[in-house]
């Protein structure tokens, strides 16, 4: 090749490089230039590779005029890096701007609701913590002998009938599990596992087949039981008594014990409390009306028998509450049935803020 020749060929090959790196439109782009270019299969590494095949009188020149073309190669991709990066480092501002006039989103905990169940399984734990209660739990499916047998509802015993109960399907074994009716089988399995002296409370779902406008086929219930040698019921109604004050946030509250029957308690009796029903609206604490709130009793000595416990050691007394009748009756809410509708509108009706948590120091409700 002529020296003439080779030197246009440099030309070109400058003159194509230099507009790839103009057309270059962004970081990436051209570094395949580059790299196309002055990498190592470059093309214009491989002319420098020709050097070592020519007389020195050749190489001088060739040299000289291939580095020229390196060095304008390298510059020219230099410049355009910067002008690059400033255009990239342009758009990033354009789009990454933030409206400072925007009005603040607000962070869930100030639109999140506490479900008034929730609140009021709080309000209960609060109340019965200071009196020394703990808190036991069971499961939703429970044993027919739990639910029935060991709380001295007898095989086909009438009270069995009363509760609606959502069977299952009975086991290879004959045997029927069904959905508790109630709370008090953690009675019993709290009797089964612990030695007394007992103090707890059980809060959860129940479930029966009913549903008007104050039922639901799943609802919630407190049971409270307390066992130890000198248990009486003067300790019972104190403790009954002491919660409705603080429950309700009442100074005094007034209350008519009824006799009632229960086969897992003897004696048994239902609980009213004093009421006013004035303008639709009810208070406690005053007023000439009755409402009923809960069950209760000493536990029957077939029951602590049937728990292992020894009636002539021990005694004890228990009540049951529906939580969702006295979240109504607090919170002044005149249906169950949206309280398991999962309307957000309800909920931010009647819910509270998460951070308001229920103390007796603080206030149950704030
Ligand atoms: N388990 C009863 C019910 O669901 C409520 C109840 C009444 C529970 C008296 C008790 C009790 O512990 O002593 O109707």
């Amino acid at each position: 090749m002529s020296d003439l020749e080779s030197m246009s060929d440099l030309e070109t090959l400058q003159s194509e490089i230099l507009s790839a790196v103009a057309a270059a439109s962004d970081e990436a782009a051209l570094e395949a230039v580059r790299v196309g270019a002055l990498g190592k299969k470059g093309t214009v590494s491989a002319k420098l590779a020709t050097l070592g095949k020519m007389s020195p009188e050749e190489r001088k020149t060739a040299g000289a005029a291939i580095n020229v073309v390196k060095d304008t190669v390298t510059s020219a991709i230099a410049n355009r890096r910067t002008v690059l990066k400033q255009i990239a480092l342009e758009a990033r501002l354009a789009s990454e701007t933030v409206d400072v006039t925007l009005p603040v989103r607000e962070p869930a905990a100030a639109t999140g609701r506490i479900h008034p169940i929730s609140q009021v399984m709080d309000e209960l734990a609060a109340i019965f913590a200071d009196m020394g209660f703990s808190i036991a739990e069971g499961p939703d499916v429970e044993q027919d002998d739990y639910n029935f047998t060991k709380l001295n509802f007898p095989e086909g015993h009438p009270a069995r009938e009363m509760h609606d109960t959502f069977f299952f399907n009975p086991d290879e074994n004959g045997q029927r599990k069904l959905l508790r009716t109630h709370t008090s089988p953690v009675q019993v399995r709290t009797m089964l596992n612990q030695k007394p002296p007992i103090r707890v409370i059980c809060p959860g779902r129940t479930y029966r087949c009913d549903s008007d406008q104050t039922h639901t086929p799943m609802f919630h219930q407190v049971e409270g039981l307390v066992i130890d040698k000198t248990a009486h019921l003067g300790n019972l109604k104190w403790i009954l008594e002491e919660f409705c004050k603080a429950f309700f946030e009442v100074p005094n509250v007034t209350m008519r014990f009824r006799p009632s029957f229960f086969p897992f308690t003897e004696p048994s009796m239902e609980v009213d409390i004093q009421c006013s029903r004035k303008g639709g609206e009810i208070r406690f604490g005053e007023g000439e009306d009755w409402l009923e709130i809960l069950g209760c009793g000493m536990v029957h000595a077939n029951v602590l028998r049937n728990c292992g416990i020894d009636p002539d050691e021990y005694q004890g007394f228990a009540w049951g509450m529906g939580i969702d009748r006295i979240a109504m009756l607090k919170y002044g809410m005149p249906d169950l049935r949206p309280f398991f509708e999962a309307d957000v509108r309800w909920l931010s009706h009647y819910g509270f803020r998460p951070l308001d948590l229920p103390t007796l120091a603080g206030g149950l409700t704030s």
